[in-house]
């Protein structure tokens, strides 16, 4: 419990950094962040013991949260490749995570969470992944800059704080 509260406590430090670093390069280039970008940081958040609990198997279980650790991983993944302006691995990184690489895994643990999940918790997923899909898209780009990304990363991100606030897992072993 208390690790885990550590882990969604990094993510928050990650979008925060993000927003931080969006706005310190916007000030270098003399133009201000977005209002979404600003927004990131202000994501309310519920009571974790009043969200909405999803009642989920142990294959479950695992499969969601390695999901969740991965993307994790792969915020850290891309923010390294970006303070090397290594667009090439944003964009590999981003890529794995667009909803057509990862909505319709037919993985029997995902297929049979995915058919109980309340209607809401898409209305997190799907925009996240297209978040990334647009970040894949931007690093492609000949003339893309580190603040570009980072202002779409903040962006993306509150996907997961928003998710996060608003469901728990439930394991029925
Ligand atoms: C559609 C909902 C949703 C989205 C979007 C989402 N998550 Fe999660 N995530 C969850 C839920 C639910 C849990 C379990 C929380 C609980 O039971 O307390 C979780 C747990 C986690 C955990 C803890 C894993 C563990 O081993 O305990 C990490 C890390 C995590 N998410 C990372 C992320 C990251 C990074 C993103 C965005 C890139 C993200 N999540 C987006 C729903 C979501």
């Amino acid at each position: 419990m208390r690790s885990k509260a550590l882990v969604i406590g990094m993510l928050g430090a990650t979008v925060l950094c993000s927003w931080a670093l969006a706005q310190q390069e916007g000030a270098h280039h003399g133009h201000h962040a977005s209002s979404e970008t600003r927004a990131a940081a202000a994501v309310p958040k519920a009571k974790p013991s009043s969200r909405e609990v999803v009642s989920v198997n142990r294959d479950e279980y695992d499969h969601v949260l390695g999901d969740m650790n991965q993307m994790l991983a792969t915020l850290g993944q891309i923010n390294q490749a970006l303070s090397q302006q290594d667009m090439a691995t944003v964009r590999k990184l981003a890529d794995a995570l667009r909803p057509q690489h990862t909505m319709q895994s037919q993985d029997p643990a995902s297929v049979s969470f995915h058919a109980k999940l309340p209607s809401r918790w898409r209305e997190f997923g799907r925009p996240m992944h297209q978040g990334f899909a647009r970040m894949a898209d931007q690093a492609a780009r000949p003339d893309v800059t580190v603040a570009q990304i980072q202002a779409l990363m903040a962006q993306t991100t509150q996907y997961c704080v928003a998710c996060h606030s608003t469901y728990r897992l439930h394991l029925n072993p």
